[in-house]
């Protein structure tokens, strides 16, 4: 047993959630405990046809219930069996960050083993992985920037590609480059590895007499033996054809789960107010439902940090008795010590409110909930392909998914779901999602495509095309940010940087840019803000108390500079606080810096959380450029310098003043509004550039900085002409 069930002291019953020194007394008696826990998983009675199937063919779909063990057993019986021997690794994808990490600490600590050794991860702007890693859970994204580097994943025996029904447009184009790379590796037994690196044209070409032969977009050659790769793809949901036919009728397996019953509630009428819903709920269920921890589906960062505050606010009004409520976040950007904290089990005696994103419907699953609050609703992109613009937007749910979410409460017992809008709305939800590459703009992916040397965008074998529509204009966009040349190939140097690039191509090419602006300092800091999920945040009631704090980073110029005001005050303050605590011989200096960032952090109204992930951020794709031999300098007081950098960097999202006070995006003749949260809001700027569209009863746009309208004809002169 570790120390959880010790009584928490009040003042901060999060406390209570760390882990304690374990005696070795504690760690057998928790390592046996995760023993039984693992034997008991319906996947473990299944163990041995698992892996012979694998052994059996190049391709399996894996269908199973969540929680039913794929994600963190499937691996580890495949190493057992034998898949490492040769020191390739087990690579398995994840759309989701929060997912590979959690699930690679848990499996780490499964195996007993040190995490980044052989069980490791590996995603965006975070690796904890080394040579010796042979279980390597990692983001789809970031397996298809190894594929840059590695087109054939030599270094993997076994991909399993996690979580498929999810759709992301990573999965989808992963499995088009996996659906290559198994037919280049199936046929290269007796063939080679032509890798002409600098050009990216890398191929396995087969010769026969008629010479080369390309295999999907990759060619085979003579030489170098590959062994064959095994793809498995999981999916919570039961529609596995779409996978199998994609892969010429592959087999596909099904883990039976099991499944207790939910009673599910709904309301009686819908919510106008669907956060302030959720708390009366929450509150309702831990008054008057026998204990039990709640899982609640929220949209984002910003909706799960505020229910959490309303959350602590409101407890304090429970009798003493009734106080015992603890609240865990868990969404992506969350710093990775902190998602572990949703699995450990609240103190003896307490509730614990999970506030999660849609991460926990299928991507990692929470032991101990019992009942499951479901607003209905979720964050998703949307891409209007005619006017090229991206916007997020909070949508109902899926059918599927609402589904999905309920089953979360009967786990482990009966459980109780409760839909926060009325029985007759849940006939009107789509069945299921539609895939993301259907609504999303393909810039990024085509950027990535073309530097993998797949130059035919549109006949590309996608498990399900996107619109021709959409794949013209994201072309388009690409071309007038310069990556593309006009014959539509990668350009040099500048698509194949920013490809390199773990960014969006639009940020990538405003970090080249910035380094010809002598703004590439400025520029970073402000791609890495703009990387995160809300700066400031402005509690009701503290309204007025935020915006005098704000006051003291706002730039009159708008919202880029006012995030690098922030972000130096912050790093001047820690590089003041670093040097006392150095005077001053200070130990725990780690944990004092954190300490007093997080109260400057308070006082200011600036999460903490999405500043220190800016940071790390920050720090990534400094090492990326600096790889790239760009110069770091900054523009010093020259702010000019810095604004007409924004606007030659932004000019696809430059807006103008209407008469009636709204803006017109240029690029797609969308009237917009200028967000509350923006320095702009109310501001009398003519023209500007935004970085961020949101839909909600209006067309919002953030991230604002005002620009002179003649510096788009002057630095963006191939899109913006003066009329005579
Ligand atoms: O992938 P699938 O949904 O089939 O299941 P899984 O993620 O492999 O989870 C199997 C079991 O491990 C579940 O009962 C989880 O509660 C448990 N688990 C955990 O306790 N802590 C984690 N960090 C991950 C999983
Ligand atoms: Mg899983």
């Amino acid at each position: 047993m570790n120390s959880l069930s010790e009584m928490p002291s009040m003042a901060d019953p999060r406390q209570a959630l760390k882990p304690n020194q374990h005696s070795s007394e504690d760690t057998i008696a928790r390592r046996e405990r995760m023993r039984k826990q693992r034997d008991s998983l319906p996947i473990a009675s299944v163990r041995g046809r698992l892996v012979e199937e694998v052994k059996a063919h190049d391709v399996l779909i894996i269908v199973g219930e969540t929680g039913s063990g794929k994600t963190t057993q499937l691996p580890q019986f495949l190493f057992d069996a034998g898949f490492c021997h040769d020191g390739r690794v087990i690579g398995i994808t994840q759309p989701r960050r929060v997912a590979a990490v959690t699930v690679a600490k848990r499996v780490a600590e499964e195996c007993n083993v040190q995490l980044g050794q052989r069980v490791g991860y590996s995603i965006r702007f975070d690796d904890s992985t080394s040579s010796s890693t042979r279980i390597k859970f990692m983001t789809d994204g970031l397996l298809l920037r190894e594929a840059l580097l590695d087109p054939y994943l030599s270094r993997y025996s076994v991909i399993i590609v996690d979580e498929a029904h999810e759709r992301t447009v990573h999965t989808d184009v992963l499995l088009g480059l996996l659906k290559s790379v198994l037919n280049a590796r199936s046929k290269s037994v007796g063939g080679c590895v032509n890798a002409d690196s600098k050009k990216g044209n890398f191929g396995i070409v087969r010769k026969n007499e008629s010479g080369t032969q390309s295999v999907g977009f990759l060619k085979q050659c003579q030489g170098m033996k590959f062994p064959p790769l095994k793809l498995v793809i999981m999916s919570a949901s039961l529609d596995a054809r779409i996978f199998s036919k994609y892969f010429g009728g592959a087999r596909a397996v099904h883990i039976e789960g099991r499944q207790h019953p939910v009673d599910t509630l709904y309301t009686l009428h819908p919510q106008r107010d669907y956060l302030e819903a959720t708390l009366v709920t929450i509150f309702q269920i831990h008054l008057e439902e026998t204990p039990g921890d709640i899982l609640v589906f929220l949209t984002g960062q910003e909706e799960i940090e505020s229910v959490e505050r309303a959350v602590k606010e409101q407890v304090y009004s429970l009798p003493e008795s009734s106080q015992m409520i603890v609240t865990v976040p868990i969404f992506s950007s969350l710093p990775s010590e902190q998602q572990m904290q949703a699995f450990k089990p609240a103190p003896a005696g307490y509730r614990k409110v999970i506030l999660a994103t849609n991460i926990a419907e299928t991507s990692v699953t929470i032991p101990g909930i019992k009942y499951v609050v479901d607003p209905g609703f979720v964050k998703a992109r949307s891409y209007d392909p005619l006017k090229g613009m991206e916007s997020l937007v909070i949508i109902p749910t899926s059918k599927a998914q609402a589904l999905q979410r309920s089953g979360r409460a009967g786990r482990e017992g009966p459980g109780k779901c409760f839909r926060l809008y009325p029985e007759r709305e849940f006939e009107k939800l789509e069945d299921s999602t539609k895939p993301e590459i259907k609504r999303c703009n393909l810039s990024n992916i085509i950027l990535q495509l073309k530097a993998l040397g797949v130059d035919d965008i549109i006949g590309f074998d996608f498990l399900e095309k996107p619109s021709r529509a959409a794949i013209i204009k994201s072309l388009e966009q690409l071309f007038l940010l310069g990556a593309l040349t006009d014959d539509c190939k990668l350009s040099d140097p500048i698509g194949r940087q920013m490809a390199q690039l773990p960014l969006d191509p639009i940020y990538s090419k405003a970090l080249i840019l910035a380094s010809q602006f002598n703004c590439l300092e400025e520029m970073l800091i402000t791609v890495a803000m703009l990387s995160v999920e809300s700066i400031f945040y402005t509690p009701r009631e503290k309204s007025e108390e935020a915006k005098t704090a704000m006051k003291c980073f706002t730039s009159p110029d708008g919202d880029h500079l006012t995030l690098i005001n922030v972000y130096r005050a912050a790093d001047e303050l820690l590089e003041k606080r670093n040097r006392e605590l150095i005077g001053k011989n200070e130990t725990n200096f780690q944990r004092k810096t954190d300490k007093i960032l997080r109260k400057w952090c308070k006082e200011n109204f600036i999460n903490s959380r999405s500043l220190r992930h800016a940071h790390d951020v920050h720090s990534q794709i400094r090492g990326h450029i600096e790889q790239m031999g760009l110069h770091v300098s900054s523009c010093g007081e020259d702010k000019l310098q810095f604004g007409r950098c924004l606007a030659a960097s932004f000019f696809l999202n430059a807006a103008l003043k209407q008469p009636e006070g709204a803006y017109r995006a240029l690029a797609s003749g969308q009237i917009v509004q200028i967000h509350p949260s923006s320095v702009l809001f109310k501001s009398k700027a003519e023209c500007i550039i935004f970085n961020e569209l949101v839909q909600t009863n209006q067309k919002y746009i953030r991230n604002v900085t005002r620009i002179d309208y003649l510096w788009l004809t002057e630095l963006a002169p191939h899109y913006y002409a003066m009329q005579s």
